[in-house]
């Protein structure tokens, strides 16, 4: 038999290289570092969207992600907190490797996590209150009491006390997110995930969003990872910063060192320029 070109599908294809780093043994990080990607690889179907993918998120500290649109920054997300399984590599959160574990062991992981969705997911039919109520009642065994205690508190945290009795709908877009973050919050989560919190937001709500991040952050120490590309809003609250180009982290860092970056594509993608190695 004669294999013509096109049978040969080159999306699903890995290199011999490529394989052996999705099947190498994975390296438990160092302490401080609370979730250590490597070598992810992830196709949806027959679509490589992550190949060998690699990233370390430092615990206590807000890491961005950022990329083009559709390069797979929610997918990295997904990876982290156990909705999706990578097809190679190794994802650790907070010292364990969470691929291969089975579902119910995932569900533990995850309520050590918080995930602010891109839109706010709220129950349309439930109050602020109990939205944000909704996790702890699912998730933990803390009395009604406790529970309304440490929602009241979660809501006046972020300046939600006074929609507390709203539904979603009476609310602004980013009122909504900020319901999402106090409903992701609530549990005190150890890692916090947040997608693209500031997209489609105006200047000034995009400025409450930040803050309000800042704030969860002096509050809970978290390790958040915050996909974004609204670079402002990137510098206001990242310590690290991250590129996602073409299925893999090109570069990572400290937010401060990320503007000086030579790298071209970097360059490119900071200052929003049609021309550079960026494929239109
Ligand atoms: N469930 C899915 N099934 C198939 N393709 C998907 C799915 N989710 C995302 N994709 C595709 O994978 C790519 C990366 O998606 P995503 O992680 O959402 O990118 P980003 O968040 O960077 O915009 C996109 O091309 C998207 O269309
Ligand atoms: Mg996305």
């Amino acid at each position: 038999m004669v294999l013509r070109s096109d049978d040969v599908d080159t999306s699903v294809m890995v290199s011999s290289a490529d394989r052996e780093t999705a099947a190498a043994p994975g390296i438990p990080p160092p302490e401080d570092v609370a979730m250590s990607m490597q070598h992810a690889y992830l196709l949806y179907g027959k679509k490589t969207v992550l190949s060998d993918c690699s990233l370390d998120c430092k615990r206590g500290e807000v890491t961005c992600v950022i990329g083009l649109s559709g390069a797979g920054k929610s997918t990295i997300l997904r990876l982290i907190n156990g909705l999706r399984r990578p097809q190679g590599g190794h994802i650790y959160v907070n010292g364990s490797d969470i691929v291969g574990l089975p579902e119910r062991d995932l569900i533990e992981v995850r309520k050590k996590m918080g995930f602010a969705f891109q839109g706010a997911a709220l129950f349309d039919s439930l109050t602020v209150t109990e939205n944000v109520s909704y996790p702890l009642y699912e998730h933990t065994k803390l009395s009604p009491d406790e529970i309304e205690k440490r929602v009241d508190d979660t809501l006046e945290s972020l300046g939600l006390s006074d929609v507390a009795d709203r539904l979603p709908a009476e609310l602004s877009g980013g009122m909504q997110k900020r319901v999402g973050f106090a409903r992701a919050i609530v549990n005190e989560p150890e890692i916090i995930l947040f997608d693209e919190p500031t997209t489609g937001l105006d200047p000034i709500m995009t400025n409450v969003i930040t803050d309000t991040i800042r704030t969860i952050q002096s509050k809970l120490h978290a390790t958040s990872v915050v996909v974004m590309h609204d670079m402002p809003s990137v510098y206001a609250i990242a310590d690290n910063i991250a590129m996602l180009f073409e299925g893999t982290i090109i570069a990572s860092g400290p937010a401060k060192d990320f503007r000086r970056s030579q790298n071209p594509i970097i360059q490119q993608f900071l200052q929003g320029s049609e021309v550079g190695p960026i494929p239109l």
